[in-house]
């Protein structure tokens, strides 16, 4: 009888504070952001840039594996044009979402350049294929980063070199975005010569000393992640990140302490109003074995292929391991810029690139202890203390003629 009736009473303020919950949450978003910036987290790339003023176009590009990719360009045709991809789980948006204050694409276009948009496959932007639907076929899921380095960026500089009628553009790459640039490099060399400048933001080659405490949860989640059923998608664009994160105060705290484990910082150096921003375009999916293959990485120490089970391998590759990306072929210039307390690609792992590629022209670390990983792309304080520079270390090398 007693226990009964604990456990009602257990029941019974379980269900209230789900009320409660309920009720805090519905409107805890509204009352506490502006209507702009709550509008902003649901906007596409090309509606925020048609918000803000800015010409915009999207153009599908077709890679010679059959995916079809949604790149997004804020054209100024006849000038110099710049691509720029963004990192895991997130999309072109990255490059736009914090505003025409402190968006990178934005400043570019502002002093001039042609400025085009990457979006890899199977993000919001390139859930697309010639005969494969996401949404039913697991082979469309089937690929890591390797194929986007080997794939996607080629069909990308392609296109924005046919249509701009350029011999060279300037790269600018975030995590991922860098990652899958040394994959092309290494493996295409011929792309180097299509390339003024590689800017690369928190490069992510050698990630062995990552000081995430999320990791050993990677890790274990592996097994999740990779069943017998084999690869899908995971995190897509959605609502569930805002609605989620923007039930109460309480959440949205719990919802940043998880952000600041994954990526480093305290957090000081970001701008609060646009939290719901931030939710609402980032994650925007990926393949599974996209981040198993990150974890990969991690565990080994290296930079290679995807590393499949022994006779698969052998299939593949001809030998039981993958073999590593040949860094000294990419003869592209490099500028390296990255952060101090950047928790997935430390400045040590970064150094130990630096030492393998044979163009390093600008090895940049940025002194602000207050910027993490993602710092990289939406800092509210770029504008003022990276982008000028980055800026000029590519003007530099769009007019040395070689
Ligand atoms: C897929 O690509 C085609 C162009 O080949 C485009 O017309 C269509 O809108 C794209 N679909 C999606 C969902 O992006
Ligand atoms: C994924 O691609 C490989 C070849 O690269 C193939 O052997 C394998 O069966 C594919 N898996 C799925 C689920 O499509
Ligand atoms: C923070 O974001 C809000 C909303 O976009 C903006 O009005 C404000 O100027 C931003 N603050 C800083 C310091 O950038």
């Amino acid at each position: 009888m007693r226990n009964n009736m604990q456990y009602s009473k257990y029941w019974l303020n379980g269900l209230s504070l789900a009320i409660q919950l309920a009720i805090s949450g519905a409107g805890f978003l509204e009352q506490n952001y502006p209507p702009s910036v709550i509008e902003d987290a649901h906007l596409t790339t090309l509606e925020l840039l048609a918000k803000y003023n800015y010409p915009n176009e999207a153009h599908f590009v077709t890679t010679s594996d059959n995916y079809i990719l949604g790149m997004h360009r804020i054209p100024r045709p006849g000038a110099q044009p710049v691509l720029l991809v963004h990192g895991l789980l997130d999309s072109s948006s990255t490059w736009i979402m914090m505003g025409p204050q402190s968006g990178l694409a934005y400043y570019l276009y502002d002093s001039g350049y042609d400025v085009w948009l990457g979006n890899c496959r199977g993000n919001t932007y390139s859930r697309n294929h010639t005969s494969l639907n996401p949404n039913k076929d697991r082979a469309f899921w089937n690929f890591s980063w390797h194929e986007m380095g080997i794939y996607d960026l080629p069909a990308m500089i392609d296109t924005v070199l046919d249509v701009s009628g350029f011999k060279k553009l300037t790269y600018y790459g975030h995590s991922q975005g860098t990652t899958v640039f040394f994959v092309m490099a290494s493996s295409l060399p011929a792309y180097n010569d299509n390339v003024h400048l590689m800017n690369a933001l928190a490069p992510a080659v050698f990630v062995q000393h990552t000081k995430t405490p999320l990791l050993d949860m990677g890790l274990s989640m592996k097994n999740v992640f990779l069943t017998d059923n084999g690869p899908s998608e995971i995190m897509p664009r959605s609502e569930m990140g805002l609605d989620f994160c923007f039930m109460s105060s309480y959440w949205l705290k719990f919802c940043m302490r998880f952000t600041r484990l994954l990526f480093g910082g305290n957090g000081k150096s970001h701008n609060k109003t646009m939290y719901p921003v931030m939710f609402g375009h980032c994650p925007a999916g990926c393949s599974t074995l996209q981040v198993n293959h990150f974890l990969q990485m991690v565990r080994s120490g290296r930079f290679r292929p995807y590393n499949f089970y022994l006779k698969r391998n052998q299939r593949i590759y001809g030998t039981s391991k993958p073999p590593d990306y040949q860094l000294q072929r990419v003869t592209a210039p490099i500028a390296l810029y990255f952060t101090k307390d950047d928790f997935l690609t430390v400045p040590e792992d970064v150094q130990r690139l630096a030492k393998q590629l044979p163009k390093v022209v600008v090895n940049h670390l940025y002194e602000n202890p207050e910027w993490n990983h993602v710092d990289m792309v939406w800092a509210p304080n770029l504008r003022q203390e990276a982008q000028p520079q980055m800026m000029a270390n590519s003007k530099k090398w769009e007019t040395t003629d070689e």
